[in-house]
């Protein structure tokens, strides 16, 4: 099993990962053989290091994959390297900053091969992760407001997200900057596959919020940066924003948070995010023991 995007992962999945999930935080699981091995050819605190560290605690080896002292300064290509590590590791886990790449290394791989970004298109891992907090805080999904804030357009983590909370039923407020609307592709997609009526606004409205989920302007993926600049510098929410929102209302952040959120939130009861980020190790064990389960002679 490959997990490469949130559109392949059903309601009984996802389900299934946070049993596992939560059994890995109290425990309670058997430990599995194999190696892990991490190739990310994009910048990554979280991702690749709760990987590893998901691995590990799972009884996976580890292989770690640096790209800039690897033979692709010698100009080998990526499907020679997917085919090497195929090779070295029974599970890889996978950033770059090509859209589709981690499908066409679970097409060259034999091994199970985790998404863990591509591009701005998804990045499902933390969409599990959003969604097992959000149960955690809210014993609940379905029916909840959450607004989606920041850059929808070229955020993955929230493409992925809005397929998510669809799937469980949330009530989804889309509010981004002009410009930055997650794409007409992925709102009526998701209209149509789930029967709602996403629409795109551009005012930062919180009334009635149980949920805010903020994501930073992706200036990297920007042409002009300037402009994304421009941007950062209005979008911004402060403490008086998620004061309109319900009072039990939490803030989340996939992370890294740069400056579109003021520093007064970090303290506040609202903010979830660094716990957020510390589920990302059970969510990913869960994950792997899930994708390995398939594969004969692991464990
Ligand atoms: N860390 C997340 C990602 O890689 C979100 C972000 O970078 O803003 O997609
Ligand atoms: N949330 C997330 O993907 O963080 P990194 O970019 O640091 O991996």
């Amino acid at each position: 099993m490959d997990m490469l995007s949130m559109r392949e992962v059903s309601k009984s999945l996802a389900q299934d990962i946070f049993v596992r999930a939560a059994r890995m935080e109290k425990g309670d699981f058997e430990r599995r053989e194999g190696v892990l091995s991490t190739l990310f050819f994009e910048a990554s605190t979280r991702t690749k290091s709760s990987f590893l560290s998901a691995g590990l605690r799972l009884g996976l080896k580890t292989i770690d994959f640096p790209p800039e002292r690897s033979s692709l300064s010698k100009g080998e290509s990526f499907s020679d390297t997917i085919r090497m590590f195929d090779n070295y590791s029974d599970i890889m886990a996978i950033r770059h900053p090509r859209e589709g790449s981690a499908r066409l290394a679970a097409k060259i791989a034999a091994h199970p091969v985790i998404n863990g970004g591509d591009g701005a298109n998804e990045h499902p891992s933390q969409a599990l992760i959003d969604l097992y907090t959000i149960k955690k805080e809210k014993k609940k999904i379905e029916g909840l407001k959450v607004a989606l804030f920041g850059d929808l357009k070229h955020a993955r983590a929230m493409h992925s997200l809005m397929q998510a909370l669809a799937l469980f039923g949330a009530d989804m407020r889309i509010i981004s900057p002009p410009g930055l609307e997650p794409s007409y592709g992925i709102m009526d997609r998701i209209n149509s596959e789930f029967g709602i009526k996403l629409k795109a606004t551009h005012t930062p409205d919180f009334s009635g919020c149980d949920v805010i989920y903020v994501v930073r302007v992706q200036e990297e993926r920007f042409v002009d940066k300037y402009e994304a600049k421009q941007i950062k510098d209005r979008f911004r929410i402060k403490l008086a924003d998620v004061e309109q929102a319900k009072k039990d209302v939490i803030i989340m952040h996939p992370l890294p948070k740069i400056d579109e959120i003021t520093p007064d939130i970090d303290a506040s009861p609202y903010a979830k995010y660094y716990a957020q980020a510390s589920n990302a190790v059970p969510v990913r064990m869960a994950i792997m023991d899930k994708c390995l389960e398939s594969k004969e002679g692991v464990r």
